[in-house]
């Protein structure tokens, strides 16, 4: 079965059993302060778990496509190095919002990967969540006994929190898991090594390929678990290790959602693939890093020097790194290998071949100019070592030209090594860590538990009313950036959330008593949450909720401008142009959009003119 196969037949079973299928989300999140990209193919879903949002159907499915960099899940400095982790990849999923639990997931997932997928039974391992103590849970005997049904005693094991608690964040939806294992090493070294002693220990042929996770607790942010309004399933299942297992290969590498791009590689690098392992690295690192970089930039994340965009600048640049120094490549090249995944993969994410332009120009760009910083930091380099005196190289050197330049440690390695010198690695670290924790301090958010004040649900008033009566809801304490601050959420509210790059309304609070500043709005998780300094001294008075008219208006205006300008781009640039993002605030705009060239100075104009007219048009 090809890749795409494997795919359908994954949505086609879940369809049978009357699931409604749901289209991947874009993998950069806008709108949520603790995601930057799409981890797993529940966030889209969060809102439904918590209750917060009415669900539509009560079964779906879907193949989501996801971004893992950093934490618990992946490290972006792994990928490639081993065989079967990726920054971006599918996750096929199959859900029930307060509908199946337990017996039915089970039996499904089984049933798809042995009669459907016909993976050896005896291949597989199930692992189940043992329980733990901290949080006065049991052993989930429910999903042990339904297991029992399908794996004998030997191939059925248990596994603690950390790989069988599956939790999204700090906080949130979370839920005992049971995750299925494949063992895909030759007959030869099952008989000499149980599979069972292998599973969850790293090894590259002894995977987990489906995780099930029954989602049944919120985590709050005190570290309590609470029960969800209903029960739900969560299952989560990397499609290019299926893919793997499916094709009978040893590395998802070698399965054919890799194989076109690596025979491009291979043929403008001049490298044989399966020859060296240190070639293999650098193709599987370029491999993998192009798909999570054209998809993130067609979702509409350019690479940058800040936040999200400077994740896909430290990707790209890795990539071109192993291209440039394991194998020898000093041109861009990255970027044409666009072509070659719209092929693949624009059936099913049709976005890459609307975008493959943008994204293949933009690409060639960051390629260029990281290859000409790269020639700078050798430079630098080399200076540096003909001035030195000794033979090991100071480690804050080493990590300045990781900071100016962008030179991962191992090649700042390889090229002192070459020449006959050392990295004080003690010293290098010492530096790496203290740059990590200015970051972290400068991000960090904590957010208390809410206090209930008065029950009911939130609603905006704000396109009828700038001025409303209202009670507070709840409260909550967070520190951001090292203030204290607090988000309320009212009753009613005619205050407008940020959205949209809209930047979010401002006003008044007041009581009979007085009168305190709100001096943001925001959304999260479907919550209209309003910030402010300080909190009222009787939370549960009555209110009137007043946005600050002059700021509204003005920002209004500006919100309809990059309407109007976005309108003027397509006609005179072409249908092409895609808004990337915006900012819009009461005194002026950004508005980015997508197109391959420097707009000339006739084109501004003719743009100018068209977003004029239509304004005086409005205006009389
Ligand atoms: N949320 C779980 C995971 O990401 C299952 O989908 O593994």
């Amino acid at each position: 079965m090809k890749a795409k196969d494997i795919r359908n037949k994954f949505l086609d079973f879940f369809s049978n059993k009357e699931h409604d299928f749901v289209a991947s989300t874009p993998m950069v999140v806008k709108d949520d302060p603790t995601l930057m990209f799409i981890n797993a193919g529940m966030n889209q879903f969060k809102d439904m778990f918590l209750g917060n949002t009415e669900v539509k159907s009560p079964r779906v499915c879907n193949s989501q496509r996801c971004l893992r960099v950093s934490g618990k899940h992946n490290d972006l400095e792994e990928v490639g190095v081993d065989t079967y982790h990726h920054t971006m990849f599918e996750m096929l999923g199959n859900w029930s919002f307060g509908d199946y639990f337990k017996k039915e997931a089970i039996a499904w997932s089984w049933e798809f990967l042995t009669e459907v997928c016909k993976i050896d039974k005896e291949s597989l391992y199930v692992t189940v969540f043992e329980g733990a103590k901290e949080d006065g849970l049991p052993l989930d005997q429910e999903a042990y006994d339904l297991w029992t049904e399908f794996v004998p005693k030997d191939r059925l094991l248990t596994g603690s929190k950390a790989d069988n608690f599956w939790e999204m964040g700090a906080s949130g939806p979370c839920g005992p898991a049971s995750e299925i294992h494949v063992d895909i090493r030759s007959q030869e070294e099952k008989t000499k090594i149980p599979g069972a002693s292998l599973v969850n220990m790293d090894h590259p042929q002894v995977i987990e390929v489906w995780n099930l996770v029954f989602m049944e607790f919120n985590r709050l942010a005190s570290g309590k678990l609470e029960k969800l309004p209903a029960q739900h399933v969560d299952t989560g299942m990397g499609f290019e290790r299926l893919a793997m297992v499916v094709q009978g290969k040893k590395s998802n590498y070698e399965s054919d959602v890799f194989t076109p791009l690596i025979e491009k590689i291979v043929e403008y690098s001049g490298k044989a693939f399966g020859v060296s392992e240190e070639t293999d690295i650098a193709i599987r690192v370029i491999a993998d890093h192009i798909r999570a970089v054209a998809f993130a930039i067609v979702d509409g994340q350019m690479p940058s020097n800040t936040g999200a965009g400077y994740v896909i600048r430290r990707i790209l640049r890795r990539a071109v790194r192993y291209g440039y120094s394991k194998l020898n490549v000093s041109e861009p090249f990255i970027y044409k290998l666009v072509d070659v995944l719209a092929d693949q993969m624009g059936e099913f994410f049709p976005e890459i071949i609307k975008q493959k332009d943008l994204a293949s120009k933009v690409i060639k760009e960051e390629e260029q100019n990281f290859l000409r910083t790269l020639d700078k930091g050798i430079n630098k380099f080399n200076t540096y070592l003909k001035e030195l005196n000794s033979k090991t190289v100071d480690g804050k050197f080493a990590f300045e030209l990781l900071d100016t330049f962008g030179f991962p440690i191992d090649l700042t390695q390889l090229i002192a090594k070459e020449q006959g010198f050392e990295i004080d690695m003690d010293e290098y670290q010492t530096a790496l860590e203290e740059q990590k924790s200015r970051s972290r301090k400068a991000t960090a958010i904590e957010v208390d538990d809410w206090i209930v004040v008065n029950e009911g649900e939130g609603e905006f008033v704000g396109y009828d009313t700038l001025q409303t009566k209202t009670t507070i809801l709840r409260y909550r304490g967070i520190k951001a950036k090292g203030k204290d601050l607090f988000q309320v959420e009212l009753n009613q509210t005619p205050f407008y959330p940020e959205g949209g790059g809209q930047v979010g309304d401002t006003g008044i609070l007041i009581s009979n008593d007085e009168k305190l500043a709100i001096h943001d709005t925001k959304k999260e998780n479907g919550v209209i949450l309003h910030f402010m300094k300080q909190l009222p001294s009787n939370p549960s008075d009555t209110f009137e909720a007043v946005v600050s008219k002059v700021k509204r208006v003005a920002t209004n205006a500006n919100h309809t401008a990059t309407h109007l300008l976005h309108h003027a781009l397509r006609l005179v640039l072409g249908e092409h142009v895609e808004q990337k993002g915006s900012l819009v605030n009461d005194k002026n705009l950004r508005f980015d959009f997508s197109h391959f060239q420097k707009v000339t100075d006739e084109q501004l104009n003719e743009i100018e003119t068209i977003v004029n007219d239509a304004i005086s048009k409005i205006l009389i």
